[in-house]
Parts: C-alpha cells; sequence; structure tokens
C-alpha cells in the first residue's frame, strides 16, 4: 500500500456517512469527494425532482449505498442511521421560488422533516452532524457591512425562515446531545454538477447568454457571494476530517471572500467571454436579499480555501455547452431546477 493510500485509510476508515438529500445539485459531487477519499457513503434523498439518474454513477460504486426515503419519517431515519458515523444534512425544498410556490411542502419539508431528522440523531454514537444553511440568512445588510458569523440574521423568505429556526433549534442542543454538530452557511452554488441547476445566477446567467438570449437583470448592483459546488465538497470533507473542538456547535460562512458579486459583476465576467449579447436592466425585484459576506473564519480556524473563482465556473459551464451536454435542458426543466416538484 503506497503512503498516500494508508493516510486516506486512516482518515476515513470506519466512517460511514449518511447524506440526507445527497442526490441533489450539491449532494453529488459531495458523495464523489467522499468516495474518492475513502469514506462509505449512505444517500437518503426523496427524489423530489425526479432526479434519479444523477445518481447512477455513484450506484457503480460498492462503497454506496442509496435509500429512497423522507427525512421527516421516522422509520425510514432509524434504517438509514444504522451503522453511520457522520451525517450531513443537505435535504430539503430548496430557494426562494419553490418554497413560495409550495408553501405546504415547504413547512413539511423544510420546518417539519428537518426538525424531526435533527431528533433522530442522538445516543447513536454518530461524531459530526453537519447542517447546511445559506447566506441568504443574512437578508438584506447595509452597503458598507460585510456580515461575518456573528452578523445579525434577517431572513426574507420562508426558505431561509426555515433555515434559521434550524439552527435555532441545533445550537439550542448544546450540553443535550452526544455527537457535534456544525452549521455551514453556504454561498450561492455555481458548477458543473450531475444534478445541473440551472435556476442559480451563475450557471442561469451564462447558459442564456451562452444562447444568445436578452438576458433580464434584476438589481444589478445586489451583492451575493457565490461558490462553486466542488468547493463545497471539499469543505465538507475538511469538517468531517476536523478536530470536533474546531467544528462542534460551530458556525462557519462557506464560501471564499473573492466570490463576493454584484449581478452586474457576473455578467460582465460572461460577457467577456461572449462578446456582442443582449442585456436589459430593471429595479426594484421582488427579491431584495443584498448581502456581501466576510468567509474569514474559515480560513483561520479551518485553514481552508476555496480553489474555484467565479470565472472558472464560467468557462466550465461554457465547455460543457460547446461539449452539447446540456442540450436537453428544455426538454427536462425538472431536473434542471427548482421549479415544481414530482409526486412518487
Ligand atoms: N444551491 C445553492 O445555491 C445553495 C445555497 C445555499 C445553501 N444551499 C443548501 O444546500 C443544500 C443542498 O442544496 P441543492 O442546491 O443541492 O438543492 P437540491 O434541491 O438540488 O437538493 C436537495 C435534495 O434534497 C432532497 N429532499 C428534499 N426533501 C427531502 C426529504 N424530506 N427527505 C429526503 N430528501 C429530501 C431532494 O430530492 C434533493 O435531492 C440545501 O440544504 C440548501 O438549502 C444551497
Amino acid at each position: 500500500m503506497t503512503l498516500v493510500n494508508c493516510q486516506k485509510e486512516n482518515i476515513t476508515q470506519g466512517r460511514r456517512v449518511l447524506l440526507v438529500g445527497g442526490a441533489g445539485y450539491i449532494g453529488c459531487p459531495v458523495t464523489s469527494l467522499l468516495l474518492e477519499s475513502g469514506y462509505k457513503v449512505r444517500n437518503l434523498d426523496l427524489l423530489t425532482y425526479g432526479h434519479q439518474t444523477a445518481i447512477m454513477g455513484h450506484m457503480l460504486s460498492p462503497d454506496y449505498e442509496f435509500q429512497f426515503g423522507d427525512m421527516g419519517c421516522s422509520k425510514t431515519m432509524d434504517e438509514a442511521l444504522d451503522g453511520i458515523t457522520d451525517v450531513v444534512i443537505l435535504a430539503g425544498l430548496v430557494g426562494d421560488p419553490i418554497t413560495k410556490k409550495l408553501p405546504e411542502e415547504s413547512h413539511r419539508y423544510n420546518d417539519m422533516a428537518i426538525k424531526h431528522c435533527l431528533e433522530s440523531l442522538n445516543i447513536r454514537e454518530i461524531r459530526n452532524v453537519i447542517f447546511v444553511s445559506t447566506c441568504s440568512n443574512y437578508g438584506k445588510i447595509e452597503e458598507s457591512e460585510i456580515a461575518d458569523e456573528d452578523h445579525a440574521l434577517e431572513p426574507l423568505s420562508a426558505y431561509s425562515r426555515s433555515k434559521v429556526n434550524a439552527e435555532k433549534l441545533i445550537l439550542s442542543l448544546k450540553g443535550k446531545v452526544d455527537f457535534h454538530p456544525t452549521i455551514l452557511r453556504f454561498a450561492t452554488a455555481f458548477g458543473m454538477a450531475p444534478r445541473m441547476r440551472f435556476d442559480l445566477t451563475v450557471n442561469e446567467f451564462t447558459r442564456d447568454l451562452y444562447l444568445d438570449k436578452e438576458l433580464l437583470v434584476y438589481d444589478a448592483e445586489t451583492w451575493r457571494p457565490y461558490c462553486h459546488v466542488k468547493d463545497f465538497a471539499r469543505l465538507i470533507r475538511k469538517v468531517l476530517q476536523a478536530d470536533t473542538d474546531k467544528t462542534s456547535f460551530e458556525v462557519f460562512n462557506a464560501g471564499s471572500n473573492e466570490n463576493n458579486f454584484t449581478k452586474q459583476g457576473i455578467v460582465d465576467l460572461i460577457c467577456g467571454r461572449l462578446p456582442d449579447r443582449k442585456v436589459s436592466y430593471n429595479e426594484n425585484s421582488s427579491d431584495p436579499r443584498n448581502y456581501r459576506v466576510n468567509f474569514s473564519k474559515l480560513s483561520n480556524v479551518l485553514g481552508f480555501e476555496c480553489k474555484y473563482s467565479v470565472a472558472d465556473g464560467i468557462d466550465e459551464l461554457l465547455s460543457g455547452m460547446d461539449e452539447h451536454l446540456f442540450d436537453d435542458v428544455e426538454a427536462r426543466q425538472l431536473y434542471y431546477g427548482n421549479y415544481g416538484i414530482v409526486n412518487h
């Protein structure tokens, strides 16, 4: 056995990670990286968007198991947690538009099911529980401010209100549970993945401009942080490998200071690669979110740095489209974004 393989085995030996919601846009790259790093992975997922084909590649690995089911069901969670050493919670109805469109389902999954999932984790000898939250929790902040983890939360949608409530519930468990929870407030994701989402700014703008559609940009000067899905996967692995005294009951903004962008900044990057595109602008959209985020705690405490810039993500998507990887987007709308759910 080579030295590298030997070290890999020591860190991951006996670790079987449950990804709850692991078939989604971010869950698939997390699965690939954990398998590649020597972890065993079980994925519990409800396949809300009929996106089962996204996990077929993982099914080829002997270290991967898939379980169809709802994290809100006790029996399902009991089965899913059998033999599990660590849990990453990614599941839910994700995004402001879908939660606004489906308020009942949003409450069922993002409030009730999450609560149930969290309550089922104690006294099972689980080491890490990573809860994936969102930087949307900061809502709208002053132009002059950059939100660190202690900044006041101002959730402006049902989606982020549910995330803030789940965060509060987790932090209230201190001294009452035997696992080590970590809350990661993710920036907005971009980049290529098996369950691609074209309802997210960088991906959507890049595709629309590539197809030479006229792009309508709302509130072009509003700020958001962005992060490549592969960096999210690296971060989750980093937390699984870190000393728990650095991660237990800690909240981290997840992204990089360099990837705070205005929408205009993103349009400029794309148009620098695709000249003569049509872009029009509108102010006062129904989405007032505007936040720049400070990610220094990640590097200071965990020594973690993102590898990929927004420009890298745009280049990757453009080459994917050149290679015809996304010719089926119009034909498979549900698969390519959180627009509506399927009933199983
Ligand atoms: N994508 C982003 O830009 C972004 C930004 C910030 C935070 N996040 C967070 O990252 C996580 C993953 O987001 P994503 O973009 O991969 O979303 P996604 O919609 O692609 O994936 C969510 C997955 O959860 C599954 N799911 C939904 N309800 C479930 C339930 N009750 N039980 C089991 N599985 C269920 C879905 O089938 C889907 O596979 C979410 O928690 C989201 O809030 C995402």
